[in-house]
């Protein structure tokens, strides 16, 4: 679908994240045909910049991070002209206005009242400001055509989220407001709810009488590298769990959705944030595990400890691994546990969810011939492998019964020929198409923070033990192995270079 036309316009358009994502995606839709007929792109910033400097720097940003990272001169100066910059303080309403003015000449010109589209690429504090400084400019008024884009995070804390969330409800409707988590524009995020509700092979054997524990890992091979000024007040637990980890565990929990309406959906994902069991201060420390990677060389290369990174203290308590286990206290999943685990400078970059399943019954097998038995375990791959592998028993070949793990294995790569937008991409075309199936709502982002309120709580009060705990290129602090040990269950192995 051509979204209609839209003016986007970035505030911190001369920032890091305009130049490094929005701007290449943007390009990238270009070039494929998917913007909008008629569409201008307005960085919006503080600092001095005229247009041709500002179009260099985003045509650097496309040259290193657009999808296949080559900017041909014609595409280029196709998508350039569409981009502008405006500078002003976002503090001073006069920005505004003349922003308001920009909008109704473009609209005057393209005879159309185009979507307008507020893009904070600002770091929070900011968020407070702009969606009340947009109101008075009348930048707000339209509900179908006037859209504000956050980025995460949404607060630092279930209070303070709830006061950005007001904050934004006092200029915009919640309708208007669209919550950026990355993770819902990956595909093979948006692939769960397509395996999961198209295929009705799985859903019967969905729950606690046959799925005997999940985990879900999002692990990261690189350290904190630029960000540890932003990294420092923030932790695993808020950069990474509160959004995209809960945004997995809803999608591999959720109830099926009754039709693709975005607000079902969204119900449906609510619903199970609703059911996960609160984690009680007596059982924090079987609950949930911290960590912060320490320096060493790995493969020859010196890598520094956390606490020696730019913007982070030598004595910082920041965690840059954290693990949960959670219960969804619900029909489905009664009983069964959910083990969730993020952390940076582990053994290599992997993201995903593995479903195990229970054990047979009975073994009618001799034990002899099945000294190998794994029970089966269906593992749905996010990033870099893309895919679905389940793993379950057949007999190895030969006159004796012998069992053995083997894999069937669906990759993205090899049953479709086209290669994946990138996250951005979605999302953006999402907003100007004015649908918000992928975003978070308010009630949702609060909820994850209401989960997370009594680890954060815990772990602000009591000085972690032994910090920092684990080495670059392993999977975290040892207690997280325990954290599943302890009830019989294990991350699932997994090999230190992909396969
Ligand atoms: C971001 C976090 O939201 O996600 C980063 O702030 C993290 O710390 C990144 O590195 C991971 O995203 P991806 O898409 O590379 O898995």
């Amino acid at each position: 679908m051509t979204p209609p036309p839209t003016i986007i316009m970035i505030f911190g358009g001369a920032g890091d994240l305009t130049w490094r994502k929005l701007i290449p995606s943007l390009f990238d839709l270009h070039r494929d045909g998917r913007m909008p007929r008629k569409f201008a792109i307005i960085a919006v910033d503080r600092v001095p910049y005229g247009d041709a400097a500002l179009r260099n720097r985003f045509l650097d940003g496309c040259k290193r991070f657009s999808r296949n990272r080559k900017v041909g001169s014609s595409d280029w100066s196709a998508f350039a002209r569409h981009v502008s910059y405006h500078q002003g303080d976002f503090e001073d309403p006069a920005t505004y206005t003349r922003l308001a003015e920009k909008c109704a000449a473009v609209d005057a010109a393209w005879k159309a009242r185009a979507g307008h589209i507020f893009h904070m690429a600002v770091p929070p504090v900011m968020v407070g400001t702009i969606p009340r400084l947009l109101a008075p400019a009348g930048l707000n008024r339209n509900r179908v055509h006037d859209r504000i884009v956050v980025e995460k995070p949404i607060g630092h804390d279930l209070e303070s989220a709830r006061e950005m969330n007001s904050t934004l409800k006092e200029s915009f409707h919640e309708s208007q407001i669209f919550r950026i988590d990355h993770y819902l524009g990956k595909e093979t995020v948006q692939n769960i709810l397509a395996f999961r509700f198209a295929n009705p092979l799985f859903e019967p054997i969905w729950n606690r009488r046959y799925v005997d524990y999940v985990t879900i890992t999002v692990a990261e091979e690189v350290g904190v590298g630029h960000r540890g000024g932003y990294y420092e007040h923030a932790g695993a637990l808020r950069d990474m769990v509160q959004n995209h980890l809960m945004q997995l565990l809803c999608l591999v929990a959720m109830e099926p959705m009754v039709s693709f309406d975005a607000d079902e959906i969204r119900n449906k994902k609510v619903d199970v944030l609703h059911a996960v069991r609160p984690i009680l201060p007596e059982r924090m420390a079987e609950s949930a595990v911290r960590g912060q990677y320490r320096g060493d060389t790995v493969g020859g290369r010196k890598l520094p400890g956390y606490r020696q990174e730019d913007g982070v203290s030598p004595r910082s308590k920041t965690e840059t691994f954290a693990a949960l286990k959670l219960f969804v206290d619900n029909w489905r999943w009664q009983g069964v546990p959910f083990y969730l685990r993020t952390g940076k400078r582990l053994c290599r970059q992997f993201s995903e969810v593995a479903i195990q399943f229970r054990s047979v019954p009975h073994r009618s097998f001799p034990p002899e011939a099945s000294r190998d038995w794994h029970p089966s375990r269906l593992v749905l791959s996010i990033q870099p492998e893309e895919g679905i592998v389940l793993g379950f028993q057949a007999k190895y070949p030969g006159s004796k019964i012998l069992l053995r793990p083997v894999e069937m294995r669906f990759s993205y790569q090899e049953s479709f020929s086209v290669p994946s937008p990138d996250a951005y991409e979605t999302l953006l075309l999402d907003v100007m198409n004015n649908d918000p199936t992928l975003f978070m709502r308010a009630d949702q982002v609060e909820a994850a923070w209401q989960i997370l309120a009594p680890v954060l709580h815990a772990w602000a009060r009591n000085t972690p033990r032994g910090f920092p705990n684990y080495a670059p290129g392993t999977w975290g602090p040892s207690e997280a192995d325990a954290l599943l040990a302890r009830d019989g269950h294990e991350w699932r192995p997994i090999e230190a270079s992909p396969p």
